[in-house]
Parts: C-alpha cells; sequence; structure tokens
C-alpha cells in the first residue's frame, strides 16, 4: 500500500534554522545569526509572549470565543464585516482555504515564477493545474498587469504577491485594478500581502471595498499574516479577506479550529500592540537603506522585510556567509542561482551581514583571480 502518485508534489524548501546548521557544522548555536525566512528581528509583541503565558492553563478548551474575537478585531482593523475574514492556519492555510473554496479538478491558478512555493503545492493538493507568469530579473521583476495578462488563461485563481517574495516588487493598485478588469468575471485575482506592513501605500482592500477612489469590486480577495511584522511566525496565525459573496464558504472549507487558541490570544494582543508593529517596519526601513547602501553587489529596490542581491553564484556565497555564521536564503530554489535573499534585522545583525558579504565577495573574486593567473 502506496500514497497516491505525487512525483507532481515537490517539498516545500523552508530558511535553514539556527539549530539545524549549528548541528550540522558542530558548532555553538551563539555563533549564528540567521537572516534567512524573513522573521522579526525583535520577536513577537510584548503584548502577545503574555497573552501566550497567561492561555497556558486554558487550552483544554477548543478556541470558539478566541476566534470569534480575532475575527470582529480583523475585521474593525479593516472595516470589513466579520464573514469576510477567514482566519487561518498560517498565511498557508488560508492559501488552502482559497484553493478549497475555489478550485474544480483540473482548474488551473496562475502564479509568478520567480514565487512563492506554497500557491502551487496547495493548489496540487486541491487537485488543481498551475501555470505560471514570469516576471524578469532583467525588469527588476516588475509587476503590472500586462506582465501577468500575457500568461493568463482563464485561471480561476491569479496570484500576485505585493511585496513579491523574494524580490520585493510591488504591483500598483492601479494596476491590479487593470488585472481584475481585464481577466474573467470567474477570476479570482488574491493579492498576496504577507510583507504588506513594510510597504509604502494602501492594501488592495481599497479595491474590494471601494475606497481610495476606487469603485468597489466582488473578484479580490487579500491574504495578510502574524507571521512577519507581528512576530508570530511560530504560532501559525493569518488570515484572507475575501469578497462578500465567498463569506459563507468558509464554514464548508475550514479545518476545524486551526487557528488554535494560544495563535488567536496571541494574534488579539498583536493587532492591539501598533508600538511593535511600528518598531519592527522603523528596522526594517532602516536596515534595506543599509544593505542597498552599503553592499557590494546589486541589491534590488525592495518593498519588504528583506532584499535580493546579485552575488554571481548564490550557493557559494550563501554557503561561505553560513561558515562566517551569516544564515541567508540561497535563492537557487526559486530558480534565481545568482541571488540571495537577506531578511532586515536589527542594526547589529545588519552591520554583520553587510560586512560578512562583502568579505565573502571579496575573497571568492580574489580566488577566481588567482585561478584565472594560475592557468
Ligand atoms: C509571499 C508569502 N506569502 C505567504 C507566506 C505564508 O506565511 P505564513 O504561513 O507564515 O503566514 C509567506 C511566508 O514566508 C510568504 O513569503
Amino acid at each position: 500500500m502506496k500514497p497516491r502518485d505525487l512525483s507532481d508534489h515537490v517539498a516545500y524548501e523552508a530558511g535553514r534554522g539556527i539549530e539545524e546548521v549549528a548541528r550540522e557544522l558542530g558548532r555553538d548555536p551563539s555563533e549564528f545569526v540567521k537572516l534567512a525566512s524573513n522573521e522579526n528581528p525583535h520577536g513577537p509583541s510584548p503584548a502577545a509572549a503574555v497573552a501566550i503565558r497567561e492561555t497556558a492553563s486554558s487550552v483544554s478548551s477548543y478556541p470558539k470565543a478566541a476566534h470569534a474575537d480575532l475575527t470582529a478585531a480583523v475585521a474593525e482593523r479593516w472595516a470589513v464585516d466579520d464573514e469576510q475574514v477567514w482566519l487561518a492556519n498560517g498565511g498557508d492555510g488560508a492559501i488552502d482555504y482559497l484553493h478549497r473554496a475555489a478550485l474544480e479538478p483540473d482548474d488551473t491558478i496562475l502564479v509568478p515564477d520567480p514565487g512563492f512555493a506554497y500557491y502551487g503545492m496547495s493548489a496540487r493538493f486541491h487537485h488543481g493545474d498551475v501555470r505560471e507568469y514570469a516576471l524578469e530579473r532583467e525588469a527588476d521583476f516588475e509587476q503590472t498587469a500586462d506582465t501577468v495578462l500575457e500568461s493568463y488563461d482563464g485561471d480561476r485563481i491569479v496570484w500576485v504577491t505585493s511585496p513579491h517574495n523574494p524580490s520585493g516588487s510591488t504591483m500598483a493598485l492601479e494596476e491590479i485594478n487593470r488585472l481584475a478588469d481585464e481577466t474573467d468575471e470567474e477570476t479570482l485575482v488574491v493579492v498576496d500581502e504577507a510583507y504588506g506592513e513594510f510597504a509604502d501605500g494602501e492594501s488592495a482592500l481599497s479595491l474590494t471595498e471601494g475606497r481610495n477612489g476606487f469603485d468597489a469590486r466582488d473578484d479580490i480577495a487579500v491574504l495578510r499574516t502574524f507571521s512577519k511584522a507581528y512576530g508570530l511566525a511560530g504560532v501559525r496565525l493569518g488570515y484572507a479577506v475575501v469578497p462578500d459573496a465567498w463569506a459563507d464558504a468558509y464554514a464548508r472549507v475550514n479545518t476545524p479550529f486551526a487557528a488554535s487558541e494560544l495563535a488567536c490570544r496571541a494574534g488579539l494582543a498583536a493587532i492591539g500592540d501598533d508600538e511593535h508593529v511600528e518598531r519592527t517596519v522603523e528596522t526594517s526601513l532602516e536596515s534595506r537603506k543599509t544593505m542597498r547602501e552599503e553592499i557590494d553587489a546589486h541589491v534590488w529596490e525592495s518593498e519588504g522585510n528583506f532584499v535580493l542581491v546579485d552575488v554571481g553564484d548564490a550557493t557559494a556565497v550563501a554557503e561561505e556567509m553560513q561558515a562566517r555564521g551569516v544564515i541567508v536564503r540561497d535563492c537557487s530554489s526559486f530558480g534565481l542561482p545568482g541571488c540571495i535573499r537577506i531578511t532586515c534585522g536589527t542594526d547589529d545583525e545588519t552591520g554583520r551581514a553587510v560586512e560578512t558579504l562583502n568579505a565573502v565577495l571579496d575573497d571568492l573574486a580574489r580566488d577566481t583571480d588567482s585561478e584565472v593567473a594560475n592557468t
């Protein structure tokens, strides 16, 4: 007896953790800094950490009240109806719910390449197929309606990642609006704003709700997460905000209690802690600026809490940086073998990343020069 044929399914490659790397290299974890998974360098909101401790004694109950309270708080945050908020086990869980609600067998989704791997994985779990549109490195991963429409072929869901992982580029609201206008009535455009807090400008909810000069529309959903700006990646909490007509589907597609009591209580505390989010965003903006100014290689402009750097040989550079104690993301698995992605850290972490990367680039260039001289 075996599982079904999963040969089309690829495993998710997460950024590597400090303990894992330290164990593999036989070193002390305290020697490393991890800037590989776009996590919050300041940790969780302190209010969320208190809430998690206080919730410990009540985890014997199912998270019904906490789920309703958090749904209401998120709905209030965006001035939408509670029913439009689909809480989930991370943004990843919300991706699953949207696919469950939308995809008939063999329906297609259209995703950016390079891009976030889980869209495709999730669609395949739900018996859908995956098509891609190219974001061109030569065009600085520019995102316009036309970039997507060139590849669009009546797909059921079109994924737009804004800010885009791993490049940090964004799609302007006018372009998202035009994209939704020019796709079929039965196509849902989902704008993944996992990094939205770090970007300049309004959420695509302006389009669904008809704000900031746009007419309201019913063919766009928005994805958000508590993993990044709120520092709650470990508790797994995210959500989609869906059009009115989709609201009822939630009860039919959600995994019961997938947003746990701990996650919901932490989320409730974090959503009220503006100070922590502001501090996090400020640190990221500073770090982005420092990396763009001080790294001796091309750094793309980014609206996320990370930057993409053109280093030539990503695997060699990432391995050497790791040996020197700085764990970054080799973007070969995104189809960008020349690039690494570095998460925005604290001032100290950013300084160490810049210094280490510049030294590695220097050393690798010197090695290449001496190889050439010796041939
Ligand atoms: C673009 C994008 N979307 C969604 C997610 C999902 O995040 P989570 O499941 O941690 O909420 C991530 C995580 O890194 C991401 O980069």
